[in-house]
Parts: C-alpha cells; sequence; structure tokens
C-alpha cells in the first residue's frame, strides 16, 4: 500500500484562512447573508495600474500572431525583468546585484515554500514569531521538525524569535546556533519593520555562525520613513548569508496575475560547498520542477519597475496605506492598541480585557460584523492580538472601522 509523507500530517488542523472563512460562512449562514466587511486576507482590490495593463495587453497582441507568438521562456526569467529589476535595486536602494542572481517565479509564497527543499533535513530552523505561516509549514513538511505541541501552540523543533511588544516586534538572533533564519521585514502580520543596525545584528550571527537568512521583502514598497532598509542587501555582508524572496503581489497589485522573485547571490559564502552552491542549486531547482513565469505577468512585472508604471503603481501602495493610517486611527481612538501600519498595510491590535484572539475575532465578527485575521493562527506570540489588513476598497475600510467604534464596546 502506498503510504503519504508522515510530515504531512503533523500540519495543525487547519491553514488559517480556510479556518476564518469558514468561521465567516457559518456565522452568515446563520444571520440570514448580513454583509460582512472583510478585513482577514491580505488580498488586493483596487484596479492594476494602467500602464501595465497596457503591457500586458502588447503581450497578449504578440502571442496572437503567429510571427511574434512566444512559448516557453526560461525558466529562470526573461533576461530583460531581471535586468530591469537589479537596476530597481540599484536605483531604488542603491544595491549592486547581478542579474543573473535573480530568478523569477510565479510568486514568493512558492519560493518561500519551496526554498527549504536545498537545506539538509536535520537544518535547525529559527523563524519570527509571528510569522508567515508558510515558512513554518514548510519547514514541518520538509520533515525538519517534531510534532505539533498542543500545550505551547507551536510545532516542536523550531527555534521561535519572540516579536513581542517589548522589543518593538523585532527580536534579536538566536542565543544558540541555528542553520536557516526567516525574517520578514516589513513584517507580515505585526507590521513592524526591522532597523539597519537590526538587520546587521541578524547578518554579523549569520556570518559567525554560518547560517543562511531568508529575508522576505514582500512589502519593501510600503516603507514611508526613509531610515528603514528596503532590502537585507543595504546591509554590509548579507550577500555572503542572505537569500531575499519578494513579490510584484502587494506593490502592483498582481496577487491574481501571479509574479514574484528570489535573490541568491553568487557570493553566499556561509553554505557547504562554498560561493554559488545555493545559486547553483536553486537554478537547478527551477529548472527541473519550475517552467517560468507567465510571459503575461513578466511583461506587466516589468512594466511596473519604471516610469508610468512604477509611479501608478506606488499610488496604489499610497492607497492602501491610506486605509492603514484610517484603521490604525479610528481603533487607536476607540482605546484599542494598535501597532504598524504606518510602514506595512497590516495594524495589529491588542485584543482588550485579555481576550484570546479567536475570541476577539468571534466578537467583532458578531458586534461589527468585520472579519480580522486571529493573531494566534500566525505563531504562539501573536496570541492576543488580530491583524487587520488594509486592503479593500476604501469605503468598505471605513464602513468596518465605524462599525467597530459603534459597536463594540470595549
Ligand atoms: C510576507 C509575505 N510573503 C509572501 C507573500 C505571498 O506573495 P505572493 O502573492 O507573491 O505569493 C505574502 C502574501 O500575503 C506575504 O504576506
Amino acid at each position: 500500500m502506498a503510504s503519504v509523507n508522515p510530515n504531512f500530517l503533523k500540519l495543525a488542523s487547519g491553514y488559517l484562512f480556510p479556518e476564518i472563512a469558514r468561521r465567516a460562512k457559518l456565522w452568515q449562514e446563520s444571520h440570514g447573508g448580513v454583509e460582512l466587511l472583510r478585513l482577514g486576507i491580505g488580498n488586493t482590490t483596487e484596479a492594476l495600474s494602467p500602464a501595465v495593463c497596457s503591457a500586458m495587453h502588447h503581450e497578449i497582441d504578440l502571442l496572437s500572431d503567429r510571427a511574434t507568438y512566444t512559448g516557453y521562456g526560461d525558466e529562470q526569467g526573461n533576461t530583460s525583468l531581471r535586468k530591469a529589476l537589479a537596476s530597481y535595486y540599484k536605483q531604488h536602494w542603491n544595491v549592486s546585484l547581478d542579474p543573473l542572481e535573480f530568478f523569477i517565479s510565479d510568486g514568493a509564497k512558492s519560493d518561500a515554500a519551496n526554498f527549504q527543499e536545498l537545506f539538509a533535513t536535520d537544518s535547525v530552523v529559527a523563524v519570527q514569531d509571528p510569522a508567515y505561516p508558510v515558512y513554518v509549514d514548510s519547514n514541518v513538511v520538509g520533515g525538519r521538525t517534531g510534532n505539533w505541541n498542543e500545550k505551547a501552540s507551536c510545532y516542536d523543533g523550531f527555534v521561535f524569535l519572540p516579536s513581542v511588544a517589548e522589543n518593538g516586534f523585532i527580536p534579536t538572533p538566536p542565543e544558540r546556533h541555528v542553520d536557516i533564519i526567516y525574517l520578514c521585514s516589513p513584517n507580515n502580520p505585526t507590521g513592524a519593520v526591522a532597523t539597519k543596525a537590526q538587520l546587521k545584528a541578524f547578518v554579523d550571527y549569520a556570518l559567525r555562525e554560518k547560517a543562511v537568512i531568508i529575508f522576505d521583502s514582500a512589502y519593501s514598497e510600503y516603507i514611508t520613513e526613509p531610515c528603514y532598509p528596503h532590502s537585507i542587501y543595504e546591509v554590509e555582508g548579507a550577500e555572503k548569508c542572505a537569500v531575499e524572496i519578494s513579490s510584484f503581489s502587494k506593490f502592483a497589485g498582481f496577487t491574481g496575475v501571479r509574479l514574484g522573485w528570489t535573490i541568491v547571490p553568487k557570493t553566499l559564502s556561509v553554505i557547504e560547498g562554498g560561493n554559488e552552491m545555493l545559486n547553483k542549486l536553486w537554478n537547478r531547482r527551477q529548472c527541473t520542477f519550475f517552467n517560468g513565469a507567465s510571459n503575461i505577468s513578466q511583461a506587466g512585472g516589468l512594466a511596473s519597475l519604471t516610469g508610468k508604471g512604477y509611479e501608478e503603481c506606488r499610488s496604489l501602495v499610497s492607497y492602501y496605506l491610506d486605509n492603514a493610517r484610517i484603521i490604525r486611527e479610528g481603533l487607536s481612538s476607540t482605546g484599542l492598541t494598535c501597532h504598524g501600519g504606518v510602514n506595512s498595510p497590516y495594524v495589529w491590535v491588542r485584543t482588550p480585557h485579555g481576550l484570546s484572539s479567536w475570541d476577539f475575532f468571534d466578537l467583532l465578527l458578531d458586534k461589527a460584523h468585520v472579519v480580522v485575521t486571529p493573531g494566534s493562527g500566525f505563531g504562539p506570540s501573536g496570541e492576543h492580538y488580530v491583524r487587520i489588513s488594509a486592503y479593500g476598497h476604501k469605503e468598505n475600510v471605513i464602513k468596518a472601522v465605524e462599525s467597530i467604534r459603534r459597536n463594540v464596546s470595549l
């Protein structure tokens, strides 16, 4: 009889977002289809930039003509897009990277999930707590952890780096040796952003301990305060120890279009086999298991990086950041303690009166008809918080904040 990968069975009961959807649906069914205001999932809602759309239309025109039709492209992505990304890093963050260090993908989630395949099964993994769930779940499936520990609300075997109010939601490096560290700044779910000095502490640790940092910069364009780094490569030495994963989803509204990238420096030296090992292995992995990102998406991504496309995408980011401000200011005025939402589209709200994350989720659903995300779903340190997402039409965001202000007595 065939058997399944036993590590898959370790995954805790449900992925967070399907569980939220289940509860919201149940509530709606028992309340005669009352309209819910959804500020739960980080899903973009506004129309794509016209310049980006026009580039994608043009690509479709090319595909509709036999003379200009193209099929499979390079697994690593179109050279023009890899070059444009290298220029974007240089122009905006003064970071010099070789286009061949960029690997284009169908999104940051797949890359964040797949990258762990390159590491030994007995690698010790550290992760910010709370964190975007895919870092943890992919390593569970990859066999690097023990079982789900009900009492501790986490998997045994991980090194969790608590991101709590006391450290401004940015942890310090582990006090023990680890092999892989996942970091995300601006952070999903806390909305916190790491300073250069905080990232440097991790880079110094990684160089000393010969650990690899996997840095998720999917929200880098949401940084409004110029003192914060947008890329880990702004920190000297990061090119020897860090891989950066990023996305067009939250910057260009590509959540449905699908496009992301991963940078694997050829200078990454903290891995057995030395420089170029990870770059070569990731290249091998992508060529073997991935057939390249959509040529239409890549045409759109290219248009988003410069000129009118870039300006229009920046406007999209400003729109969501303004929603975040409305949420932060509106909820703070009710007496709730709110973090984030300045350099990030997420507002991290402390539950009142010591309520659990799920109890506050249920309260907001029941009294205000607002769907949020329980912080405990992102890790044990997320307990007693909920994440409120700024992705939504502004009129709905305003309605949701007003509904909480009117209907939830704190
Ligand atoms: C931190 C983080 N990384 C990656 C992603 C996924 O990005 P993509 O849509 O490119 O798969 C998300 C999506 O919410 C995210 O929050």
